[in-house]
């Protein structure tokens, strides 16, 4: 007799629909959109190497496993309850079983429109700025009360268990610190209980201790020193053979980090890869890998910085820039505006006596561009200075895209139009303007950082991400 499994794949609609088998490659799972659901009931599944991608029009999980072994029997389900699919597998886990029930406690939460939860909410999440609002609160909820990560005990500090604390790759060094740290209620008790299992390898740590002062720019020893580790913990343990990595990440601010499957992609071809550096032309998959935010830590920390935030009406800068010139789109920039405008401000160097901090809070707008890297700290630094992200950037895929709507309060200019930065921005009318500041100023708790952590900030923020992706993957 097969053991029989319930899954319920809730919430992966998506804002655009695909329905043929082809395009399943193409298929966002983690999206959990706003779109209303499709009638289509047809229930496809398809199979990529040994993933097996299920889907009905518009929705879509991937499950991992060898399907020829483990006999797969993908049904039809009857119309109107089309997002239920029932799988018979040979053996389910526990870890699984939880997971089905949060899916199913995610359904539930969008069809009623309303949360379930053991413990007092302190924060409800609701409005335009979230894709599905009632599926990422319940969402955020079961992970609260079933997420579990073990972290690899194997390798030693400076470059495993530790990373960067301050300034712009901070959040790596935080992230471990809060994962390992005794306290951390996600933290497994046993490997075998855990959802995820974490490489603790700081790529910002081996940069830092292992090519500085700077001589090579060759990424030869970054990548033996991570595949290395790799090799140590897939000879000591059964689970990353178990699923060549899939319910596995690796965490880094690094603009080097996504060079460490370069010489191997085979190895690394599952990896959540979880990335500042989330440029999407450069093998960031959304679907896979989780796009991390960068925060400048200052070097007294965050209790010691003041924030200015002035309300909208003594917003006297229309547009505000200040930093280096790295990268081609910073180039054009700095080209084009630098000192040059009394509304668009762009400076390479802040002039004398000015601070920073109070000039993001008198602006309506601060530009984001792309540096060396996608990512920029400025994204997170417009949250706390009430300012509106303008976001300048190729192929960068947005933190927490999955959940939040960054339609609704940032702006997107293309880096072929950054000549037109204050026709653009001045044809925004101001009542469209004072919706998204306010959206900023409300979203601002998704990307402050506590340690330890708390509800639906930053760190939850990020661990939700990789949560998402772990719900959407079934291992068999
Ligand atoms: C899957 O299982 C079948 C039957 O046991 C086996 O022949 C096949 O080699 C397996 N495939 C993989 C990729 O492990
Ligand atoms: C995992 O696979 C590798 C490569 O096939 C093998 O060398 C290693 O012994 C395996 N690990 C375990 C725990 O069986
Ligand atoms: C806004 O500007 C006015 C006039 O300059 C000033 O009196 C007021 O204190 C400012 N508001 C804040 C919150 O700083
Ligand atoms: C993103 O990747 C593409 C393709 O490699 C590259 O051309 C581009 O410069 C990258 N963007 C940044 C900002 O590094």
């Amino acid at each position: 007799m097969k053991k029989h499994l319930l899954v319920t794949v809730p919430f992966f609609f998506l804002d655009v629909l695909k329905s043929s088998l082809n395009g399943a490659q193409h298929f966002e799972p983690f999206l959990i959109g706003t779109k209303n659901r499709p009638v289509s009931s047809k229930i496809h599944h398809y199979f990529s190497e040994e993933w097996v991608h299920l889907f009905t029009d518009g929705v879509v999980a991937r499950a991992f496993g060898n399907a020829t072994k483990v006999e797969w029997f993908v049904i039809e389900m009857e119309i109107g309850s089309w997002d239920s699919l029932i799988i018979w597998a040979d053996r389910v886990s526990n870890v699984e079983a939880g997971l089905a029930k949060a899916r199913a406690a995610i359904r539930e939460a969008i069809r009623t429109k309303s949360y379930t939860s053991d413990r007092e909410e302190t924060f409800v999440p609701r409005g335009s700025v979230y894709r599905n609002p009632y599926g990422f609160h319940q969402s955020h909820i079961e992970m609260v009360k079933r997420f579990k990560i073990w972290t690899y005990k194997e390798g030693e500090r400076p470059l495993v268990h530790n990373g960067p604390m301050k300034n712009i790759y901070a959040i790596e060094g935080q992230f471990i610190a809060e994962i390992e740290s005794r306290k951390s209620p996600f933290k497994a008790q046993d490997p075998n209980e855990a959802h995820v299992l974490f490489l603790p390898v700081s790529v910002g740590h081996i940069v830092k201790y292992i090519y500085m002062p700077i001589t090579t720019y060759d990424r030869d020893r970054l990548v033996r020193i991570f595949t290395d580790y790799i090799k140590v913990v897939s000879h000591k343990y059964p689970f990353w053979n178990r699923t060549n990595g899939a319910d596995h990440f690796m965490l880094s601010c690094h603009d080097w980090a996504p060079d460490i499957s370069m010489k191997d992609p085979q190895l690394y071809k599952n990896l959540i890869k979880v990335l500042c550096n989330a440029n999407s032309s450069e093998g960031f998959h959304p679907n896979r890998d989780v796009a991390l935010p960068e925060i400048k830590v200052p070097p007294q920390g965050f209790s010691g910085e003041r924030r200015f935030i002035q309300p909208p009406e003594n917003r006297t800068i229309l547009a505000f820039f200040a930093g280096g010139g790295h990268g081609n789109i910073r180039k054009i920039l700095l080209h084009h505006w630098k000192d040059k405008d009394e509304e668009v401000q762009v400076h390479k160097y802040l002039p004398d006596g000015q601070d920073y901090n109070e000039l993001m809070g008198k602006s309506k707008y601060c530009l984001c561009p792309s540096g060396f890297e996608v990512a920029s700290p400025r994204v997170v630094e417009s949250f706390y200075a009430g300012c509106v992200p303008v976001i300048i950037s190729d192929s960068y895929v947005l933190p927490f895209s999955d959940v939040l709507d960054w339609r609704e309060f940032s702006v997107k200019i293309a880096p072929e139009k950054m000549t037109e930065i204050k026709r653009i921005l001045k044809g925004i009318p101001e009542k469209e303007y004072r919706k998204m500041q306010k959206r900023v100023v409300k979203l601002r708790r998704h990307f402050e950082l506590n340690r330890p952590a708390r509800p639906f900030d930053i760190l939850h923020m990020v661990l939700h991400s990789i949560w998402l992706r772990r719900l959407n993957t079934i291992l068999l």
